[in-house]
């Protein structure tokens, strides 16, 4: 009997030159693994789509879309909390961008959520 195909789970970012489109392609020729490496990892499109793995590792010289990761990995009822609710609007856009100070990694990660979101195709 063939087995019933998976349903992909979605990159939580928004990324130029992500390979979203490229998944079923790339997942095709994954091989069977138990541990899995992401470089230059981006919005992370090919983790996020494949079947879960023991041993995970992206990596992103991006700081601030590292802790983004970390939070929600360790945090995420809390970035959820801190989202939910918040409008996508062009003035909390420039907002988070320009005057939001945050005073620490979780504050940090909403912030950097929120302005991915609402770039590149977030606001109509
Ligand atoms: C096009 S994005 C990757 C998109 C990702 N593959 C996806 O599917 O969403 C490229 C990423 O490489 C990262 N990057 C660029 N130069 C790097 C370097 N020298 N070391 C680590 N990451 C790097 C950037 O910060 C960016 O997040």
């Amino acid at each position: 009997m063939s087995k019933k195909p998976r349903k992909l789970t979605n990159s939580p970012f928004r990324y130029p030159g992500g390979k979203f489109y490229a998944r079923k392609l790339i997942l095709a020729c994954l091989p069977e693994h138990n541990k899995y490496c992401e470089p230059f990892a981006g919005g992370a499109s090919i983790f996020f789509a494949k079947e879960n793995v023991e041993h995970n590792i992206l990596n992103d010289k991006d700081e601030s879309l590292m802790n983004c990761y970390q939070q929600i990995r360790d945090n995420v009822e809390q970035i959820i909390k801190g989202l939910e609710g918040i409008p996508a609007t062009k003035e909390l856009h420039f907002y988070y961008k320009n005057q939001f100070n945050p005073s620490n990694n979780l504050e940090r990660a909403i912030r950097w959520y929120y302005l991915n979101r609402t770039s590149y195709s977030g606001i109509r």
